[in-house]
């Protein structure tokens, strides 16, 4: 674990909310890291004496955000879906595609096949261009096996991430992704086996259970009864719910506390009211609207509603290639109603927040040192520049990993 002065900080990101404005922004800061936890951040003439020792590094006035949390991926997975993207394009739907056996079936067909060592390399490869470009914790789920043995194989890789590169993996199990084609005339059946089999089988290697709870997958019903026993097995819940309609999955996440309800693209006042009242946190994907060429998530009607707001990549196969969390925050701001400090506070204090992790995406005394130097004075030139990567370093745990 290493110890680090950073001197020189033109602007720095806290989001502590002990400091002024949402994103607690200290200008000509310094910041200290002792065995790879912030141990003081502030303005660069309050440095204490004890600190002046550590080895430094000048970031000549750039600007040091905390790294990105990106709160929901679906980043293990083999086969190529370019051809459905194009079929998108011209003008068949996602649904259509998916009930046609396309979509999700053509990743479980493609994951099921790959070897393991295949999986992790394409995993690791994704994961490898996120660290580059700024993204120091990844949530990946499971959900593309579908039977006992991949959902555990995906599960594994995942893991297995951390191993080859320096970023951290949150796992969520998704083994109620959708009813594969070999259920799909005993659908409760599958769920028996997603409840029976592969939720024990599961525990320990995952933090979360996540259910696609939505027309053409799993309904409220059988998405309360996965959710409740995998709080039994020690999973928390999310859900990816409202995405395709309103499918009662955001109410869902309400009533049962979920740590998150994702997507969210057709939710009513009510859900937001509810959301907000329980403090389940809200994940929308700009991306995924511009991919699937639809009104962007209601991050605005969201923040505004008191919900807290996430926003994340969504890296997946179908409804969202994308692996660039700055991209995003652009996406959040250009298309979904955040102000840049609203959309870089989702992309790292609220992407923690809804992983429950309470001492990442800040920079406070005691949080993980997982900090990015910028290409640019402000974070501002994120949003301003979108598409162009920005991060100049990635520091993960205090120790310069990527430059
Ligand atoms: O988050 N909506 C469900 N799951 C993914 C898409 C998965 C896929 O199309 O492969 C999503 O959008
Ligand atoms: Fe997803």
């Amino acid at each position: 674990m290493t110890d680090l002065l950073l001197t020189g900080i033109g602007q720095l990101v806290t989001n502590d909310s002990d400091r002024d404005g949402l994103l607690g922004l200290v200008t000509d800061a310094a910041v200290a890291v002792k065995g790879g936890r912030v141990a003081w951040a502030g303005p660069e003439s309050e440095l204490l004496k004890e600190f002046r020792e550590l080895p430094e590094l000048d970031c000549s006035g750039r600007a040091v955000i905390p790294g990105f949390v990106d709160s929901h991926t679906h980043l293990v997975f083999a086969g190529d879906r370019s051809d459905e993207f194009a079929q998108r394009l011209r003008g068949d739907s996602y649904e259509e595609i998916l009930a046609a056996g396309g979509g999700i079936h053509s990743t479980v067909a493609a994951t099921r096949a790959e070897k393991t060592n295949l999986l992790l390399n394409g995993a690791v490869h994704r994961a490898k261009r996120m660290l580059g470009m700024g993204t120091t914790t990844v949530e990946v789920k499971s959900g593309y096996g579908l039977d006992l043995q991949t959902e555990i194989r995906m599960l594994e890789v995942a893991r297995a991430i951390s191993d080859h590169l320096a970023i951290d993996v949150v796992r969520t199990f998704l083994g109620a992704h959708v009813v594969p084609a070999e259920y799909s005339d005993d659908r409760a059946g599958y769920v028996r086996l997603v409840i029976e089999q592969m939720l024990p089988a599961a525990a320990g290697h995952a933090d979360f259970c996540d259910v696609f709870c939505d027309d053409g997958a799993f309904t409220v019903d059988e998405a309360r009864e996965i959710l409740t026993v995998a709080a039994r097995h020690g999973m928390k819940a999310r859900l990816h719910a409202n995405q395709l309609g309103h499918s009662g999955g955001a109410a869902l996440a309400a009533e049962i506390g979920a740590a998150s309800a994702d997507h969210l693209d057709h939710v009513t006042q009510d859900d937001l009211a509810r959301l907000a009242a329980t403090g389940t946190a809200a994940v929308v994907f700009p991306s995924v609207s511009l991919s699937m060429r639809i009104d962007p998530p209601p991050a605005r009607q969201l923040w505004d509603a008191g919900v807290s707001v996430a926003i994340a990549t969504d890296c997946n196969p179908g409804t969202s290639y994308v692996e660039n969390m700055q991209l995003v925050v652009g996406l959040a701001t250009l298309t979904a109603g955040l102000t840049p400090e609203e959309a870089l506070w989702a992309a790292t204090r609220g992407g923690a927040t809804a992983l429950q992790l309470a001492d990442k995406g800040h920079v406070t005394p005691g949080a993980v040192a997982d900090l990015l130097m910028l290409e640019a004075d402000t974070y501002l030139e994120i949003p301003y520049r979108p598409g162009t990567d920005l991060v100049r370093m990635v520091i993960k745990d205090g120790e310069p990993v990527v430059s």
